[in-house]
């Protein structure tokens, strides 16, 4: 199963990933994540994107798109995966057309998850994030077991530089004039499914799997 998650930031993609990856049993490749392990890690690729995440502009098409093409062409990925946060533009869409080709593995689904850019803000002001493994939690919708630790690892929770208010603000622009048109080009190919997000995690996992269940029949 090999499916696309598309949406706003601090729409639930990363949540759903996570939930959907577990029950397919195929990893889930967050871009976001990928480049913040970096910026963590001070590697080359984090010292020379980590300006750029934190004011909540897009890192460059060549950058991106190396990663992910070297991260789906390992060996997890040949039963599917769950891709979080790429394609961003609509050159990265054509990119993934052409990664996926080469590797003689069509997408399954791609579903956008919808929800407005007031619940996003709030949402994203608290959301709270493992500073080891990176896993999202908010700190009223879908708090850790014990406040300020990573149900995962234990690591301490905290706050992602870009979820301050003008890098939420930035993000959101972004999204609207860069990510909007992918959405675009894969409802011109039939492609796209479109799930209401604003309800409970629970209940927009039922739904993904629901239509993705679908795709299978
Ligand atoms: P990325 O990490 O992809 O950020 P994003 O798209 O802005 O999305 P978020 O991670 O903020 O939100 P999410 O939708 O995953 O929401 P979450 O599940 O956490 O990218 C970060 C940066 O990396 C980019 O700005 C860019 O610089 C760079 N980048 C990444 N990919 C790139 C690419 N392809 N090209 C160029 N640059 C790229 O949920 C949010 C909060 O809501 C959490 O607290 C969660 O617990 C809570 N929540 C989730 N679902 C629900 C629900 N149903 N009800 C209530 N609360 C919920």
């Amino acid at each position: 199963m090999r499916v696309v998650l598309i949406g706003p930031p601090g729409a639930g993609k990363g949540t759903q990933a996570d939930r959907l990856a577990a029950s397919l049993q195929v990893p889930h490749i967050s871009t976001g994540e990928m480049l913040r392990a970096a910026v963590r890690s001070k590697t080359h690729l984090g010292l020379q994107v980590a300006d750029t995440l934190a004011a909540g502009q897009l890192v460059s098409d060549p950058t991106i798109q190396v990663l992910v093409k070297e991260r789906l062409r390992l060996d997890d990925c040949n039963n599917g995966f769950i891709l979080d946060g790429f394609p961003r533009s609509v050159h990265q869409a054509e990119t993934l057309e052409t990664i996926l080709r080469e590797t003689k593995h069509p997408l399954n689904a791609i579903v956008q998850l919808n929800l407005d850019d007031a619940e996003i803000v709030s949402r994203l002001s608290a959301r709270r994030v493992c500073n080891r493994c990176g896993r999202s939690y908010h700190l009223i919708n879908n708090p850790p077991l014990k406040a300020g630790i990573c149900d995962l690892d234990g690591s301490e929770l905290v706050q992602r530089e870009d979820d301050q208010e003008m890098s939420i603000m930035t993000r959101l622009q972004v999204y609207h004039r860069q990510t909007e048109p992918v959405i675009g080009f894969y409802r011109k190919q039939g492609r796209l499914t479109i799930v209401d997000a604003s309800g409970p995690i629970d209940d927009v996992l039922q739904a993904v799997l629901k239509h993705l269940q679908g795709t299978l029949v």
